[in-house]
């Protein structure tokens, strides 16, 4: 090949990494491109057609050289030149002030900023550069010495791999590799798929992925990278403040959070942390708080380090809603609708705050498809709301020999003596409706349906009887003072035989007895909800009244019909003929109604279309003003329907404290998002 082709392919490849490098840049520092993706691709394609066609001049700077090289035996050690130090916590504002006066106190009262920046929950990794490339990458490890990951870092497209202009000759820089929610989703949806355990969340993942033998593997993930610190450099006066550092970093091509604030006052760091405290669910990656660093570098400098932690700079977290614990035994309770609930029984481990013993399993298809078993250690997760959720096995915990069976429900009910699975509580054989994923014990007068049924009729979103909580109801029921809900209407003739056994106050008992009065005219729709009919919810109950005027003409409907009404299916429609054909429950009623509980639906006396007809609306996260349950009675009240889930039929999700995966969900159906206060307006409230 004469040399005159090779210089002329050099100049081109030269010209091409530099256009790609520009665009890499504007694309991934700068978040400003300028080109097309398309016309990137070409670049892109012309360049390595280039290098294929002269292998001799490919260098490993080059923008081609991202794909992942064979896999390693094992990763080499990295000794970081300066110790990665870890950050100290505060969990409140006090205790950030006392950090504050702390660090004022040091610096003799000299003035200082603060940056306050996320708290990427990723990944710590340093990149050193020497000339301007990119020659070594490394996780923290022990904070002294880390793995090279260099290969798999160099996947990651937002890391440049060289850099230009008046550098450091030498130099190090910190920073985050995180895994953003899309592509943590993407990957456990992968996972599954493929039977695969699944990463309890990004952080994992991320981790996962970078450490991977493999280059290619970390390659085909959607890594990304914040860079917030300067470990060192060498050969060139670097700024005097953090700030100007990193914009410095900025300007050679490294990804700053564009969230970063500098600030002022300790107030403005407070409500920046405020501030992501309820913003955070709509960033796409997570954050688990946000850092607050002294700005100027001779003041971080002065202050030094305590320990492993910098004391110029701290991490003011939001409480845990993640954590791992022992599953001591997966235990079954009875419903009251006679449902077989799985739930598992813990070491008790604090998350957010809370410490958390039990959860949840819903049932038992689910709790297979997780391959949670007894004795596995788990990841367990709170919500934006407040229920517990085991995630699945911690790997590990899924490759230990000896583990327990899969659970089974026949095998956990099985009694030997009678050769049958039966109900935990009142030992009837259980049963498993062909179609349902459900386990039932069949029979009514089980204590512990007794017992849930009455708690369900007092509970808010039922009849709401202020004053008589879980604890009181299984008390009048034990005490023989209620048999069933009806009887709490009675209980005024037993006042005397109800303050003896309360050990309560005269004015408390005579409170308790009004407000059971006052439950007699709650809504029909509540009272539906109340009787505790197998698959008839708060919602269905809303659907029902829409319909039927009254208890009585619901009771006369005959089954058929009732399939009529959209979102009643033959199970709901089945299950309310059913209830209404048991003599226990036709007996309560009438009880009910001789006690004077209101019948009777008020929107049969509506004439106009209310305000909200149609429209559908969900809640997510924790209101302010109002609790969830009124929210939900108000737009109800008003002909609008309140459900808990989110599908393309939802008009308004509205977005409350802490919102949950359906704000995900409804942005990916473009559902139409409101705040409380629009909430509020809406309802004429504000
Ligand atoms: S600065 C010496 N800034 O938090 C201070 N760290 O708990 C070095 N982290 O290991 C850390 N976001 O992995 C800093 N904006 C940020 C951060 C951040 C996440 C991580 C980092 C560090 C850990 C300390």
């Amino acid at each position: 090949m004469p040399d005159s082709d090779i210089e002329k392919a050099e100049a081109r490849i030269e010209e091409l990494r530099a256009r790609v490098n520009r665009n890499n840049y504007l694309y991934y520092a700068l978040d400003n491109p300028e080109v097309s993706d398309a016309e990137y691709d070409t670049q892109m394609r012309e360049l390595k057609a280039l290098e294929e066609q002269f292998p001799q001049l490919v260098t490993t700077d080059s923008p081609t050289q991202r794909v992942g090289t064979a896999p390693l035996a094992a990763f080499g050690v990295v000794t970081h030149p300066k110790p990665m130090l870890s950050l100290g916590n505060v969990f409140s504002d006090e205790e950030l002030e006392a950090w504050y006066t702390r660090v004022c106190k040091l610096l003799d009262g000299k003035k200082f900023d603060l940056v306050c920046e996320h708290k990427m929950d990723g990944l710590a990794i340093a990149l050193t550069y020497e000339n301007g490339k990119f020659i070594v990458g490394a996780t923290r490890g022990d904070g002294y010495n880390g793995e090279n990951i260099t290969q798999n870092l160099r996947t990651i497209r937002s890391i440049p791999l060289s850099v230009s202009g008046d550098i450091p000759s030498r130099f190090e820089v910190r920073g985050e590799v995180y895994l953003p929610l899309a592509g943590f989703h993407k990957l456990n949806r992968e996972r599954a798929e493929q039977g695969l355990p699944l990463f309890a969340n990004p952080r994992n993942a991320a981790a996962g992925s970078v450490r991977q033998l493999d280059p290619r593997i970390t390659a085909g993930r959607a890594l990304d990278i914040y860079v917030y610190a300067l470990g060192y450099a060498e050969g060139k006066q670097m700024p005097s403040t953090h700030w100007e550092t990193m914009q410095y970093l900025k300007s050679l091509g490294f990804r700053i959070n564009p969230k970063n604030e500098r600030v002022a006052t300790l107030a403005e760091a407070a409500e920046y942390f405020r501030h992501w405290t309820e913003e955070r669910h709509s960033l796409p990656y997570e954050i688990d708080g946000v850092v607050v660093k002294i700005d100027q570098v001779p003041m971080q400098e002065q202050l030094g380090d305590v320990g492993r932690e910098p004391r110029w700079a701290i991490a003011y977290k939001f409480p845990a809603v993640q954590g791992r614990t022992v599953l001591k035994e997966i235990a079954v309770s009875v419903g009251r609708t006679g449902t077989l609930n799985p739930f598992a029984i813990m070491e008790p481990v604090a998350i957010g705050g809370v410490t958390i013993s039990r959860a949840a399993l819903h049932n038992e298809d689910d709790i297979r498809r997780k391959d949670i078993r007894e004795g596995d250690t788990v990841f367990l997760q709170r919500a934006g709301d407040v229920i517990p959720e085991i995630v699945g096995p911690t790997p590990e915990s899924a490759a230990r020999p000896g583990r327990a069976a899969p659970f089974s429900m026949k095998a956990k009910l099985f009694d030997k003596a009678k050769g049958i699975p039966v109900c935990p509580v009142c030992g009837t054989e259980v049963v498993k409706p062909a179609e349902e994923v459900m386990y039932y014990c069949p029979n009514s007068a089980c204590p512990a349906q007794v017992e849930e049924r009455l708690q369900h009729f007092v509970s808010r979103g039922a009849m709401d009887v202020r004053g008589v909580g879980e604890q009181m109801a299984v008390m009048l029921l034990r005490e023989g003072l209620a048999k069933d809900a009806a009887d709490l209407y009675s209980l005024k003739d037993k006042r005397d035989r109800f303050l003896a056994v309360e050990r309560l106050g005269e004015k408390s008992v005579d409170n308790i007895l009004a407000s059971i009065e006052k439950s007699k005219s709650r809504p029909l729709s509540r009272l539906i909800n109340a009787l505790g009919i197998r698959h008839v919810g708060d919602e269905t109950a809303d659907l029902l009244v829409r319909h039927f005027d009254s208890l009585d003409a619901l009771e006369n409907e005959p089954e058929d019909e009732l399939t009529n009404i959209p979102s009643i299916g033959p199970k709901i429609a089945g299950s309310i003929t059913a209830f209404f054909r048991n003599p226990e429950n036709l007996h309560i009623i009438e009880k009910l109604k001789a006690a004077g509980v209101n019948m009777c639906s008020e929107a049969a006396a509506l004439t106009e279309v209310p305000a909200l007809a149609g429209q559908e609306f969900v809640i997510t996260g924790k209101l302010e003003k109002f609790s969830r349950e009124t929210a939900e009675e108000l737009i109800r009240s008003l002909g609008g329907t309140a459900k808990s889930d989110v599908t393309k039929k939802t008009n308004y999700l509205v977005v409350g404290l802490e919102p949950g995966s359906k704000l995900e969900k409804a942005r990916k159906l473009g559902i139409k998002q409101i705040s409380e206060t629009e909430l509020l307006a809406i309802l004429g409230q504000s």
